[in-house]
C-alpha cells in the first residue's frame, strides 16, 4: 500500500544501472519513476543491428564482443545467470540476462520509454524539477524520423541519474585531421568487422576497444596498426589465468596474499598463459608497476605474428593525392592508410544538468581542471556531490570489473541512504577531504591518472559500500546463520560473488546461500596448503589479540 509519505525517486536511464535502482526503490517502498529516451531497456547491452541510421540510439557494443567479465560476476547479486550459459557472454544473452531481470521483478511499469530528460534543475525547497519530453520513433531504423512531443515537468524528493557513460566519444586534436581524406571513425560507431575487408587500418588507443578491434579485423584487414599514446601496452590479462576466469578472484587472495607477492604471482600465471614475450616487445611494460590492465587474449598472438604492428602516438595525417599518410612522433610514417579507428574512450555527458554538480565548482576544476579536463569527477565515493544532498550518480566506474554488481551496490546505497537506514553521509569538508585523498592516490599510482578519476577496485569498493549497508559478508554472522565450513569453504576461499552480499542484512536474499555454493561447484581449488596456511595465520590472531 502507498503511503503518502513515500519518497518521488527520478531515475534518469534504464540501462543496467537505473534498472538496478527501479528495483532497489522498489523493494524499500519508494516510487520510482525512471525515464528512458530509447524505446527499449538496457542501455548498452541492446545488440537491435546497427545500422547508420539508428546508431546514435544504441550502444557502443559491438558485434561478437564477448564480456570481459565472467557470467558468475556479471550478475545483480538475487538474479543469478543460468547455470548453462557460458562463462563469457555474448551480447544476446546480455541483453536476455537483462529482460528477465526486468520481468522478474516487474520493473517495465516503472519505466516511461521514448522519455528523454531535458533538464534536471533543483527547486528552492531543495527538491528537484525534472523537464522531460516524450518522443515517438515512427522508423525505428530512421533516427531523424522522431515526432517530438509537448515538453512536461515533474518534481522529485531525490534524483538518481544513471545516463551512463560510454555515449559520447572522444576524438584525440592531431595535426592534419580535418584534411584526411582516409576514413576517420570513433569506436562507438564500429560494429561489423567485414566492414574493414581489405583495408589498411590503423587503430588508435590502447583500452579494451582498441585491442578487442584490433584482434578482430585481424583476420579481415589487409594490415592493423595500433597506436600507443605512450607508446606502451598496458598489462595484459588473458580471460582465464591458471585455468580459472580471471574475475574469479576470492577474498583470501584480495585480503590475506600481500600485494607484492599477489602481483608476482599474477605475473608468473600471465607469462604462463602467454608463453614468453619473443623479444621484439620490450614496449610490453609487463612488469611495470604503474602500467594500467587490460583484458584481451589474443593481442598477443597477433602482435607475433605480425597482423598487429605496434606504432607510437600519431604526429600527424597527411593527405597526398589518393596516398593517406600518418607520421609518428618516431618520425615513421606508415603509407595508403584506408581508416582510422579512433578507439579513445568517452567523455563524460549530463546535458540535462549544471556541470559544476559533478565538477565540484570553480575552486575544485580550478585546482584540478587542467590536469583532469573533462575527466574531473567530484563525487564522494564516485556516486554523490558534496554540496547536494538529494542527487546520486550512479554506474560512473571505470575499469572496475563487472557493472552489474558495482551499480547494483551502489543504488542499494543511495536507497539506503534515502530511507536513512545507514549513517548519513559525512559533512561537505570530511567528503572532499575523501574526494582529495582519491586523486592523490591515482595520482601517485597510474602513469596516466588523468584517465582513471573513475577507477575503483571491485572487491574493495564492494565491500566498501556493503558495510556501511550491513550486507557485508561479517565472519561471525555468516558463521553463526551458515556454519563455519561454509565460512571457510565460500567466503574466505571462495569466488567473490555478487550473492554473498545478500546473504545478510536487510534485503537478504533466501537463494543467495544455494548460488554461493553454485557458482563455486567448479572453481574452489585453493591447495591445501594455502587453507592450512591461512588457519594457522587466523588461529595466531585470535590467540595472540
Ligand atoms: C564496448 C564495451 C564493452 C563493455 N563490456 C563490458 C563487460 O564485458 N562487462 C561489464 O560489466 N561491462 C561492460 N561494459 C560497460 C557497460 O557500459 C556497462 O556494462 C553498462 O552497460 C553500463 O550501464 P549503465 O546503465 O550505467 O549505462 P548505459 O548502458 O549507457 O545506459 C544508460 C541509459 O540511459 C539512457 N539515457 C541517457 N540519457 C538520457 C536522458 N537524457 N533521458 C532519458 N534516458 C537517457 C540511455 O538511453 C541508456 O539506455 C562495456 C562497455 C563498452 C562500451
Ligand atoms: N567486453 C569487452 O571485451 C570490452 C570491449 C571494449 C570495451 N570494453 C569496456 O568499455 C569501456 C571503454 O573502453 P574503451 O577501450 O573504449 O575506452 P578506454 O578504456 O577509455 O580506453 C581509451 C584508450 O584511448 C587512449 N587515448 C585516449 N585519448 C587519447 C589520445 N588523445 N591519443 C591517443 N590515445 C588516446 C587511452 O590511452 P591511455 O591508456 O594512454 O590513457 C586508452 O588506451 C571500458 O570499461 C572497457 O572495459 C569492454
Amino acid at each position: 500500500m502507498v503511503e503518502s509519505n513515500e519518497k518521488r525517486i527520478a531515475i534518469i536511464g534504464a540501462g543496467i544501472s537505473g534498472l538496478a535502482s527501479v528495483k532497489e526503490c522498489l523493494d524499500n517502498k519508494l516510487i520510482p519513476i525512471c525515464f528512458e529516451q530509447n524505446s527499449f531497456i538496457g542501455g548498452h547491452w541492446k545488440t537491435e543491428e546497427k545500422n547508420e541510421y539508428n546508431q546514435d540510439f544504441y550502444s557502443a557494443i559491438y558485434k561478437n564482443l564477448i564480456t570481459n567479465t565472467s557470467k558468475e560476476m556479471t550478475a545483480y547479486s538475487d538474479f543469478p545467470m543460468l547455470a548453462e550459459w557460458p562463462t563469457f557472454l555474448d551480447c544476446p544473452l546480455v541483453e536476455k540476462y537483462i529482460e528477465m531481470y526486468a520481468k522478474k521483478f516487474n520493473l517495465l511499469s516503472h519505466i516511461k520509454l521514448n522519455t528523454k530528460v531535458i533538464n534536471v534543475s533543483i527547486l528552492d525547497d531543495k527538491r528537484w524539477k525534472i523537464k522531460y519530453i516524450t518522443q515517438d520513433q515512427n522508423n525505428k531504423n530512421d533516427k531523424n524520423n522522431i515526432t517530438q512531443n509537448e515538453e512536461k515537468e515533474e518534481i522529485f524528493d531525490y534524483v538518481m541519474v544513471c545516463n551512463g557513460h560510454h555515449h559520447h566519444p572522444q576524438f584525440p586534436k592531431f595535426k592534419g585531421m580535418d584534411n584526411f581524406k582516409g576514413e576517420q571513425i570513433h569506436s562507438r560507431f564500429y560494429n561489423d568487422p567485414e566492414d574493414f575487408k581489405n583495408k589498411r587500418v590503423l587503430i588508435v588507443g590502447n583500452g579494451s576497444s582498441g585491442l578487442d578491434i584490433a584482434v578482430q579485423l585481424s583476420s579481415v584487414a589487409s594490415q592493423i596498426y595500433l597506436s600507443l599514446r605512450s607508446g606502451r601496452l598496458p598489462l595484459i590479462i588473458p580471460h582465464y589465468i591458471n585455468g580459472k576466469p580471471l574475475d574469479h578472484t576470492s577474498r583470501f587472495r584480495t585480503y590475506a596474499i600481500p600485494a607484492k607477492i599477489r602481483k608476482k604471482l599474477m605475473e608468473k600465471a600471465i607469462l604462463n598463459t602467454f608463453g614468453s614475450l619473443p623479444t621484439y616487445l620490450e614496449n610490453l611494460d609487463i612488469f611495470i608497476n604503474k602500467a594500467t590492465t587490460c583484458i584481451n587474449t589474443g593481442i598477443i598472438e597477433c602482435i607475433g605474428s605480425g597482423s598487429v604492428i605496434l606504432k607510437p602516438n600519431v604526429q600527424e595525417l597527411k593527405s597526398k593525392g589518393k596516398n593517406n599518410q600518418v607520421e609518428f612522433v618516431d618520425e615513421s610514417i606508415l603509407e595508403d592508410i584506408d581508416v582510422i579507428i579512433y578507439a579513445t574512450g568517452y567523455k563524460l555527458d549530463f546535458p540535462f544538468l549544471d556541470k559544476s554538480i559533478v565538477t565540484g565548482g570553480d575552486e575544485i576544476e580550478q585546482e584540478y581542471g587542467e590536469k583532469y579536463g573533462e575527466n574531473l569527477v567530484w563525487l564522494y565515493k564516485r556516486i554523490f556531490p558534496v554540496n547536494y544532498s538529494n542527487i546520486a550518480f550512479l554506474g560512473l566506474l571505470y575499469k572496475a570489473g563487472s557493472f552489474f554488481p558495482l551499480s547494483e551496490m551502489q543504488a542499494r546505497y543511495v536507497v539506503n541512504q534515502i530511507k536513512g537506514f545507514v549513517n548519513p553521509l559525512p559533512p561537505p569538508y570530511e567528503m572532499d577531504e575523501s574526494i582529495h585523498q582519491f586523486y592523490k592516490k591515482i595520482s601517485k599510482t597510474y602513469r596516466n591518472p588523468e584517465s582513471q578519476t573513475l577507477r575503483a577496485y571491485p572487491l574493495l569498493y564492494l565491500d566498501e559500500l556493503s558495510k556501511e549497508i550491513g550486507c557485508y559478508p561479517y565472519p561471525w554472522e555468516i558463521i553463526k546463520k551458515f556454519g563455519f565450513i561454509f565460512y571457510w569453504k565460500f567466503i574466505v576461499f571462495g569466488i567473490a560473488t555478487p550473492h554473498q552480499y545478500r546473504l545478510l542484512g536487510r534485503n537478504s536474499w533466501n537463494g543467495a546461500k544455494e548460488t554461493v555454493i553454485i557458482c563455486n561447484n567448479s572453481n574452489n581449488k585453493y591447495s591445501v596448503f594455502w587453507k592450512l596456511l591461512f588457519l594457522i595465520v587466523l588461529l595466531y590472531l585470535i590467540f595472540n589479540i
